[in-house]
């Protein structure tokens, strides 16, 4: 099963961009991070499109993004933004297992590597290997993940297998540095075991949820090399 889009166009100069605009939040926000020693991913930056007005820094705003050649891509593939997150996790560190939430599930992240994500891999495993749900359904356990709860079992103690690799039946791992598309509706981890940086992305989140195939077909059709 297929679970990354390796982009074929990087997008250097829009991570430059985002680079430069942004490294004093990064920083920042690293610090703090650091000293808090959170194991996971965290959400600095939101924008969403319904509400334009809502910017959690002052430093990105809608006008950057309107500066950046993927998302003018995106919008000319037939899509709108829904929101952008920049994440970070710390170095030597391991996510837990997830779902993405937000559409219930949200099928795709287009993501591009800022910093320190040579050492940064996105893991998956096997679908089926649990199951998920929302709490109460079918009489299933839940867990909170990405603040809505689903389910990975039938019993509590099942739940520690979020955190817990060496019970993961992993079947796909990509490298996190360089601009993809990522499959995020079945179970999924980054693994940032073994490198020294602190990891930092900038995932952009659209509109009507489109499906992975779908975002890859329209975003980078095949006949991408003859039109470009
Ligand atoms: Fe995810």
């Amino acid at each position: 099963m297929k679970n990354y889009h390796v982009l074929k166009k990087q997008y250097q100069s829009d991570i430059e961009l985002l680079n430069n605009k942004l490294d004093e939040v990064i920083k920042k926000r690293i610090y703090h991070f650091a000293k808090s020693n959170s194991e996971y991913t965290s959400n600095l930056i939101s924008i969403y499109h319904r509400s334009p007005e809502y910017i959690t820094t002052p430093l990105f705003t809608w006008d950057t993004l309107n500066e950046l050649e993927i998302i003018r891509n995106i919008r000319t593939a037939g899509f709108e933004i829904h929101h952008v997150n920049l994440f970070i996790q710390l170095a030597d560190k391991l996510a837990e297992l997830h779902i993405d939430d937000g559409a219930d599930p949200r099928h795709v992240s287009i993501n591009l590597p800022l910093r320190g994500c040579k050492g940064s891999n996105v893991l998956w495993i096997r679908p089926d290997q649990f199951t998920s749900g929302v709490l109460g359904v079918n009489g299933l356990d839940a867990l909170i993940t990405n603040s809505k709860p689903r389910t990975i079992g039938s019993k509590p103690s099942d739940l520690s297998v979020l955190r817990d690799s060496t019970t993961w039946d992993i079947v796909d791992s990509v490298s996190a540095n360089q601009a993809i598309i990522l499959k995020t509706d079945t179970w999924h981890a980054v693994d940032n075991r073994g490198n020294l940086d602190h990891r930092c992305v900038f995932a952009i989140r659209l509109v009507k949820n489109p499906g992975f195939e779908e975002t890859i077909n329209k975003l980078e059709p095949t006949d991408y090399e003859t039109n470009s």
